[in-house]
C-alpha cells in the first residue's frame, strides 16, 4: 500500500518536471531569436506600447524673453555645443543659477542641439511655450494645481475658454524664488505729526 503511494508520487513528479522542461524550451527559442534580432541595443519597445500621450495645450502668452535673444539659434546655429560645466563669461554673464545650484546644469533644461527649445528629463524637446511642462516634472503639485488654475493666474470664461500665465511669467527659471515684497507704510492720518 505504502509502496503503490510512493510509485503514484514518483510518477506525478516526473510529469511535472517534463511539463516544466516542455514549457522553459518552448520559451527558449523566442528569447534567443529577440537578442539576435536586436543587436547590441534594446530598442526603445516601451515607445510603440506606451507612447508619449499628446500633451494638451494651455493657451498661454507667448514666453517673455528679452527683445532679441530668440530665436537663441541665431548665434548658436554655427557654435558647437559646450557641455562643460563652467561660469559664463562671453555671453549670459547676466545669468546667475540660483535654483538648486550645484546640482543643476543649464543644459539640464535647455536642449543642448536645439537651443530654441527645451527638453524633458526622458529627451523629448518641448517648445518654450510649453514651459510648464519642464517644471511640471519637479513641481507637480503646482503643476496639477496650476491646471486647475488654484496657483499662478488664470483668466477667462468660467465654463469656456481660458488664459494662463506661464509658470516664468511669474518666475524667474533661474532663480524662481518669489522675492518678498517691500511693505506699504502705513497711512498717515490727518493730525499725525511726523
Ligand atoms: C530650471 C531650468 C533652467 C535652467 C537650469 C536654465 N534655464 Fe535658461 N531658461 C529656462 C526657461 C524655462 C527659459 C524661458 C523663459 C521664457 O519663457 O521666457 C529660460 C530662458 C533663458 C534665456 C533667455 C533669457 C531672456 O533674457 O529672455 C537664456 C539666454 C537662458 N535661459 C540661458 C541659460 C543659461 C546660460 C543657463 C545656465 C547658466 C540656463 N539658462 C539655465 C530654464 C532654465
Ligand atoms: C548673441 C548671441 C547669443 C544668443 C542670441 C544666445 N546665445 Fe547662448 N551663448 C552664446 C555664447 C557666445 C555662449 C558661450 C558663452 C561662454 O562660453 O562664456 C553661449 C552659451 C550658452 C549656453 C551654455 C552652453 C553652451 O553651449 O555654451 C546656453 C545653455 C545658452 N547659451 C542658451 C541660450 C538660449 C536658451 C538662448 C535663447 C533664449 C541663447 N543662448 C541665445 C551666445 C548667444
Ligand atoms: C529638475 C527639477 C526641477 C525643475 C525642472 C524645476 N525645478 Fe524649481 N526647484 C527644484 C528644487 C530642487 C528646488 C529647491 C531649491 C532650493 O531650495 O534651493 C526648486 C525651487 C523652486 C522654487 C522656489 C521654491 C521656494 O522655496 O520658494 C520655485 C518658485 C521653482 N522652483 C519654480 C520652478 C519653475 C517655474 C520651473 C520651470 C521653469 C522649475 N522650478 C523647474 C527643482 C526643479
Ligand atoms: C501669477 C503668478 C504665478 C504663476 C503663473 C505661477 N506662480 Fe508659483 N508662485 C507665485 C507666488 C506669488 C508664490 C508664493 C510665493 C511665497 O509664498 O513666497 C508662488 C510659489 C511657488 C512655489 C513655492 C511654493 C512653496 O511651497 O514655497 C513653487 C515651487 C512654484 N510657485 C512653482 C510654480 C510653477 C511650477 C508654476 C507653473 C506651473 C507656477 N509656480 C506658476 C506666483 C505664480
Amino acid at each position: 500500500m505504502q509502496r503503490e503511494r510512493l510509485r503514484y508520487l514518483r510518477l506525478a513528479a516526473a510529469v511535472i518536471a517534463c511539463l516544466a522542461a516542455g514549457a522553459a524550451w518552448a520559451q527558449a527559442p523566442a528569447r534567443t531569436k529577440d537578442q539576435s534580432a536586436v543587436g547590441a541595443l534594446p530598442p526603445a519597445r516601451g515607445d510603440k506600447l506606451f507612447p508619449e500621450p499628446a500633451a494638451r495645450q494651455y493657451p498661454v502668452p507667448s514666453p517673455p524673453f528679452t527683445p532679441g535673444i530668440f530665436p537663441c539659434s541665431e548665434c548658436h546655429k554655427g557654435m558647437k555645443p559646450n557641455t562643460k560645466r563652467r561660469v559664463l563669461t562671453e555671453e549670459h554673464t547676466n545669468i546667475v543659477l540660483n535654483h538648486a545650484q550645484g546640482e543643476r546644469w543649464c543644459l539640464d533644461c535647455h536642449d543642448t542641439y536645439d537651443r530654441d527649445r527645451l527638453h524633458l528629463v526622458n529627451g523629448q524637446r518641448i517648445r518654450f511655450e510649453e514651459s510648464y511642462r519642464l517644471c511640471g516634472q519637479c513641481h507637480g503639485d503646482k503643476y496639477r494645481d496650476w491646471k486647475v488654475g488654484v496657483h499662478g493666474k488664470r483668466t477667462g470664461m468660467w465654463n469656456g475658454e481660458k488664459q494662463y500665465l506661464l509658470c516664468v511669467n511669474c518666475h524667474n527659471p533661474h532663480d524662481p524664488r518669489f522675492k518678498p515684497l517691500k511693505p506699504m507704510p502705513p497711512p498717515v492720518r490727518p493730525g499725525d505729526i511726523r
